[in-house]
């Protein structure tokens, strides 16, 4: 093809339109992907991806099947997506034991929550947010101009129900519990979410439930009952499809139309649909997993400390460790395919270290791989200790 030639005329110098207000202070969100590492693995080192705690197996065969029978009709992929995921709704609302008009489904759990800030905040509204937690909620709170107020109970691995009682006040909009916690893996009882949805009844609670399927504790039974609270979920975890961004949330008649409002139907693309709901579908499969997980989960915190580790189980998919040299650990691990995800930057919670579980073939090599560095570094796992 012949190029055509132009005169490319100089921009001017001139004031580019300046960003919202309330992302002003705001710094790109730096994720931290080990994928690019994982590319350049030597050949015959196989990656241990634990560090974003998705599922270490593929999905159910049914993912991959209804995927591709679906894409025998080419017009699958031309055609928008069914609007709203109606047909996931109402697969979502058998597994859930709530209402299909009851569930939004979104681009995973992230877009969920990104829904709910940019729905319900206004710079002056006030936010409190359990601390230490997972960090992109902060991010999409900041980006609507507010600045979270955190509940951090002083023993960050303690129920904290109590510090949010007391750090909440009674024109708090909204209140966010990751249940469990991540990265503390701490859960809030149901009966607490109720008594605080009871408490505060002009507060939005957000209950993210992304780990629920490892601990099968869950306020999903309170939505409808409590018209204040939200319940977020997502595939990306125990349905090993994080790839295809699916999550969800579960909230009440009036909060659903609210975020109606601004919810783009078309914004949770095919393929994703059809996985989802045939992931649902093989429940064998979901239940395999969550239990080859917590049987591998204690095993591996049992196998950490027999080598000196100081290290926590938690109800998640993952674990932690609390080293002394938190970088240096994470160095060495990667330099034999190890990718865990270093979380001792975070205040209050120095040292640790999460490593995201998979069942016991998996964690065995993981162990593998730690003996081998134990035997040139003996210190490698010497616990935190303060300075
Ligand atoms: C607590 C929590 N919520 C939400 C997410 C985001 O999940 P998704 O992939 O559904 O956006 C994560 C991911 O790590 C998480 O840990």
């Amino acid at each position: 093809m012949q190029k055509a030639e132009y005169e490319v005329i100089p921009f001017p110098k001139s004031n580019l339109p300046a960003p919202s207000r309330s992302i002003e202070g705001l710094k790109p969100y730096d994720a931290v992907s080990s994928l690019d590492a994982i590319s350049r693995l030597p050949a015959g080192l196989s990656p241990l991806k634990l560090d974003w705690n998705e599922s270490v197996i593929p999905p159910s065969p049914r993912v991959v099947d209804e995927i591709t029978k679906f894409l025998r009709n080419g017009h699958h992929i031309n055609w928008y997506p069914d609007l709203g995921a109606s047909k996931l709704r109402r697969t979502l609302a058998a597994y859930c034991g709530v209402d299909s008009e009851d569930i939004i489904v979104t681009n995973g759990s992230d877009d969920a929550l990104s829904l709910i800030c940019s729905s319900y905040l206004d710079p002056e509204d006030d936010v409190v947010v359990v601390w230490p937690t997972y960090g992109h909620f902060v991010i999409f709170v900041k980006g609507r101009g507010v600045e979270p107020r955190m509940a951090a109970p002083e023993d960050p691995f303690d129920n904290p129900t109590e510090t949010i009682r007391r750090t909440i006040r009674q024109d708090t909009k909204l209140v966010y519990i990751a249940s469990p916690n991540n990265p503390t893996g701490v859960v809030t009882p149901p009966e607490d979410v109720q008594a605080l949805c009871r408490e505060f009844p002009s507060t939005l609670f957000v209950v993210d439930e992304a780990y629920y399927e490892f601990c099968r504790v869950t306020s999903a039974w309170l939505v409808g009952k409590m018209p204040n609270l939200i319940v977020t979920r997502t595939f990306s975890k125990c349905l090993s499809m994080a790839g295809l961004r699916i999550g969800y949330l579960m909230a009440s008649q009036e909060v659903i139309s609210n975020l109606k409002r601004l919810y783009n139907p078309k914004s949770v693309n095919v393929l994703g649909q059809v996985g989802a709901a045939a992931a649902l579908m093989d429940y064998e499969f979901i239940s395999r997993y969550v239990n080859d997980c917590r049987a591998a989960r204690s095993w591996l915190v049992q196998e950490l400390a027999a080598r000196g580790a100081d290290v926590r189980n938690t109800q998640g998919n993952y674990i932690l460790v609390r080293v002394k040299d938190p970088a240096g650990f994470c160095g060495r691990l990667e330099s034999v395919g190890v990718f865990v995800r270093d979380r001792s930057f975070i205040e209050g919670f120095e040292g640790y270290v999460r490593i995201t579980v998979g069942p016991l073939d998996y964690m065995k090599e993981f162990v593998r791989r730690i003996d081998m560095l134990l035997e040139k570094n003996p210190d490698l796992m010497a616990p935190w200790s303060i300075a």
